[in-house]
């Protein structure tokens, strides 16, 4: 009973203020989302993901000059080092690319160490510019026997990505909404992922094991993978009414809906029109719009019957069909973009740092007396 009642007071540090951040506001006054000062509608509209990039490592907008030369920094640094590729290459197809991408990131922590805090930019821009090459050459390895050249000319990521992924230049629709998604997926102040990185930060650890940690947090269902699950949910009906029969079912039985829902957010999640709109759009272009559908009667009927809303995930499991993504690479989709933001708050953590260490309020049993092994 002592421990019922204990337990009973779970927060999950709901509410509770777990340090100070420059880079984002989440939920301020309605529901709003803000990168360093600017709406995340501005942002999604009218910016792109390197600009982002920029945006957090340095507190201002690039100048044309700076992005030019960003984007040139970003795209002379997308291969991949030799041992690397061999490693990448044992790893078996079985394997979740979470997983592919968390062990990746370590191994280049072993080839292109830090070694001094000076060079935390630079580690940073690194991996913005080779964990889609490290991603996408591992999965046409182990999916299609292929050895793609995880190097092309293409100004920003999200080009970059859907090249590799798909062998062809992409058309501008597609490179915007994945743009779209790279920015709305960038940064969200203490999400557990970040909060992961900036622990581990805080212990005067490498980069590296401060975004393997963050990979590791944002692979969970809960997390990062709820994009993943959202898709699953929504390919397992036929159509919009088969939806609503279902999605009332689950209800029923308590079962968790992914993709909707938040911790912070308590009316909407600001990311969801903006990924909801990139994700008609692209179902009018193509020849079957049913999974944008039956997304949009899924959002209907959790709002209707519990207030509750989408969250980013939930249309980016749609935008992503319709970009053509297989589903195992939404979630490490998700990793090249928030990429930008741990890397921002590893920095912002170094500058100011202090050990993280909260205390528990203990629930087990008082103390007792030792009883020797021939005796219990
Ligand atoms: C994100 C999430 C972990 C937030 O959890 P939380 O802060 O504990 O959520 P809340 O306190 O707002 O939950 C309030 C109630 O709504 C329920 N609820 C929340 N999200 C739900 C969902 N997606 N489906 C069904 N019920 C849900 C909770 O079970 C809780 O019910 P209870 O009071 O009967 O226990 C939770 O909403 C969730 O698991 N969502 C699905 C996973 C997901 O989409 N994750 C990505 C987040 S960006």
């Amino acid at each position: 009973m002592y421990h019922m009642e204990k337990q009973m007071k779970t927060t999950g540090l709901r509410g509770q203020v777990a340090g100070s951040t420059a880079l984002s506001t989440v939920g301020g006054a309605g529901n709003s989302l803000t990168y360093c000062g600017y709406s995340i509608e501005d942002l999604a509209q009218k910016a792109s993901f390197e600009e982002v990039v920029w945006l957090l490592f340095y507190g201002k907008l690039p100048t044309q000059q700076a992005l030019l030369d960003y984007q040139d920094t970003l795209k002379s640094q997308r291969d991949i080092p030799a041992p690397l590729i061999t490693c990448l290459e044992l790893l078996p197809k079985t394997t979740h690319p979470m997983e592919v991408l968390r062990s990746a990131c370590s191994l280049l922590g072993n080839l292109e160490p830090e070694k001094s805090f000076k060079n935390q930019i630079q580690a940073a821009t690194r991996l913005l510019a080779v964990m889609p090459s490290m991603l996408l050459y591992w999965y046409h390895f182990s999916h299609h026997n292929i050895r793609i050249n995880p190097v092309t000319q293409d100004n920003s990521t999200a080009a970059h990505f859907l090249n590799l992924l798909h062998h062809q230049s992409p058309h501008p629709d597609t490179v915007k909404c994945l743009n779209t998604s790279f920015i709305l997926y960038a940064e969200h102040e203490f999400n557990a992922s970040t909060f992961t990185a900036r622990v581990c930060a805080a212990t005067l650890s490498d980069f590296y094991s401060c975004i393997t940690g963050a990979i590791g947090s944002l692979r969970g269902p809960l997390h990062g993978a709820a994009n993943e699950e959202a898709m699953a949910l929504i390919e397992s009906f036929k159509d919009a009414n088969d939806a609503e029969k279902g999605i009332l079912d689950k209800l029923d039985k308590k079962e968790l809906i992914m993709g909707f829902g938040h911790a912070i957010y308590r009316e909407s999640d600001p990311r969801n029109a903006i990924i909801k709109a990139c994700s008609k759009k692209l179902s009018m272009q193509s020849n079957n719009p049913n999974y944008y559908l039956i997304s949009e009667r899924i959002e209907q009927v959790m709002w209707r019957e519990k207030r509750l809303f989408a969250n980013a995930d939930f249309f980016h499991a749609s935008a992503y069909h319709f970009l053509n993504i297989p589903v195992l690479l939404f979630t490490p989709i998700f990793v090249c973009a928030r990429l930008s933001g741990w890397a921002a708050h590893i920095m912002e953590q170094r500058k100011n740092n202090r050990l993280i260490r909260p205390s528990a309020e203990y629930i087990g049993p008082p103390l007792k007396d030792w009883i020797n092994l021939e005796a219990r």
